[in-house]
């Protein structure tokens, strides 16, 4: 077969390529691209050249077939100053030790043991509402889901310095953002001020990290968290992790495991809001099955409703909006050559919304998540926590956090969005929005108000 030289694609200006429309519109460039284009659409940033692959066979061939032979993007190269070489960085056989070494404290069995300290949390966070207030609900949820992290895989309480690690995030994404709008791109040791930036940022978040492993060793107690198990594990020739790495897992773990799950609850809030109806669905089914008491991860699976919320807002906001690799030998794509070297960009938020694989894409439907329909999809046309060995080690825990969270806010709460405020988004890195969102909350009554004391108020008074 004789391959097509390359991809088609849009206009591109000569220095610049098509980076002007990816920085500042990359929300809609990504699908104008696909709609334009097709399945494999090929443009440039600067000098770089790319695809943006949009068929689910094509994704799955990258991520999973042949996964061997591609990498994780130039694009991480704005992300190693701050996870060093952690799990998200990092490549090859380092990459695969650390991952089997995670992986224990990811076991089925082991999250499930993380439920009660993930309702606890989610109650503490809940103690501050009160009913009518505004709430900007996304800054919560990164509180929420930074203060189950840290309890959960550190058995450490980092509360008091989630000013830092959220700093220390927006330092990154700063720094990532303002490197990738230089056209010109500056030698590694050239220095910005978006580097100092970032670098007192890892300085921060280091601070924290250091206290964690500072505190496990000096705690004698058999634990099992995720970095005791790291603290302790040794390799074949009994060496152990060193603390630069100890430091570059804790912080890829704080960052990677919260701000994405903090943006699952934040949209399926904001859906809700959007969507009363289904809202009223959820508090109807969350009444039925739990009365008023708190959820356990044996009612997980009767939860269907709000499993199905958690998937649909995954679907339309996709935390992870944007995956990237490199191939490291020339390969065929749907037909076209695509050199080494290339970056292959698969889009969640591009593919999630093709009608090809939804039927009408926009709209938010929970219950298309229902019965046998997920199975008829192509494996890889929904894919919010990426696939292939790569996956989100991640993702059976965030699943369980979602559901019992929003099930636990939904128990005891209703919220409306405030009129006036526009939900803008910003798409670096992950899709965040740009200016929070801002919600009234309104407390709902006790299903049994001689239990309402007990398990349904806050356990503060107003
Ligand atoms: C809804 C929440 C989450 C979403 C949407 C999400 C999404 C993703 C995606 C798409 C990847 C693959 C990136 C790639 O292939 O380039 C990934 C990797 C990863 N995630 Fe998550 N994630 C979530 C929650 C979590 C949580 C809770 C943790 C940890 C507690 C976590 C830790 C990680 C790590 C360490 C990796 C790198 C895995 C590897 O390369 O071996 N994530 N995540």
């Amino acid at each position: 077969m004789t391959l097509a030289r390359r991809p088609p694609g849009p206009p591109q200006r000569f220095f610049t390529g098509n980076l002007h429309e990816f920085t500042r519109d990359l929300l809609n460039f990504l699908p104008r691209l696909a709609r334009e284009h097709g399945d494999v659409a090929w443009f440039r940033l600067g000098r770089r050249p790319c695809v943006l692959v949009n068929h689910p066979d094509l994704i799955e061939n990258v991520l999973v077939k042949n996964h061997r032979n591609f990498i994780k993007p130039f694009a991480f190269d704005f992300a190693r100053p701050v996870l060093g070489n952690g799990l998200l960085t990092s490549e090859g056989e380092f990459w695969k030790r650390q991952r089997r070494l995670a992986s224990a404290a990811f076991r089925a069995d082991r999250i499930a043991g993380y439920g009660p300290d993930m309702v606890a949390a989610t109650l503490r966070q809940l103690d501050g509402w009160r009913d009518g207030q505004t709430r900007d609900i996304h800054a919560n949820m990164m509180h929420l889901t930074l203060d189950i992290v840290a309890h959960t895989l550190f058995g450490a309480d980092v509360t008091s310095q989630s000013h830092e690690v959220d700093e220390s995030l927006r330092g990154v994404l700063r720094a990532f953002g303002e490197s990738f709008n230089r056209i010109i791109p500056l030698p590694k040791w050239f220095p910005t001020p978006s580097k100092r930036r970032a670098q007192a940022a890892v300085t921060g978040l280091n601070r924290v990290v250091q206290r964690l492993i500072d505190e496990q060793r000096r705690d004698n107690r058999p634990r099992n968290d995720l970095l005791s198990m790291m603290l302790n594990a040794r390799d074949e020739d009994g060496s152990q992790m060193t603390d630069a790495q100890m430091a570059d897992e804790c912080r890829t773990f704080l960052l990677a495991g919260h701000e994405t799950t903090a943006l699952t609850l934040s949209w399926s809030l904001c859906l809700l809001a959007k969507h009363p109806e289904v809202l009223a669905a959820l508090q109807a089914e969350i009444d039925q099955i739990l009365g008023d008491r708190l959820p356990t991860v044996d009612d997980i699976p009767r939860l269907k409703l709000a499993e199905h919320v958690v998937l649909e807002s995954m679907r339309l906001f996709p935390p992870a909006f944007l995956i990237g690799r490199e191939p490291t030998v020339d390969v065929e794509l749907g037909g076209f050559a695509i050199p080494q070297g290339t970056t292959i960009f698969m889009s969640p938020w591009v593919v999630h919304r093709d009608a090809r694989f939804f039927e009408r894409p926009e709209h938010f439907e929970p219950q298309r998540w229902a019965g046998d329909r997920p199975a008829e999809l192509p494996r890889m046309a929904y894919f919010p926590f990426g696939g292939g060995p790569r996956i989100c080690i991640g993702n059976g825990f965030a699943m369980m956090e979602s559901v019992l969270l929003l099930t636990v806010i939904a128990q005891r709460w209703s919220w409306q969005l405030v009129p006036d405020h526009a939900i803008k988004l910003s798409p670096v890195f992950t899709l965040r929005p740009r200016n929070g969102i801002q919600v009234v909350l309104a407390r709902r009554a006790a299903r049994d108000p001689s239990r309402a004391g007990a398990s349904l108020e806050p356990s503060t008074s107003e």
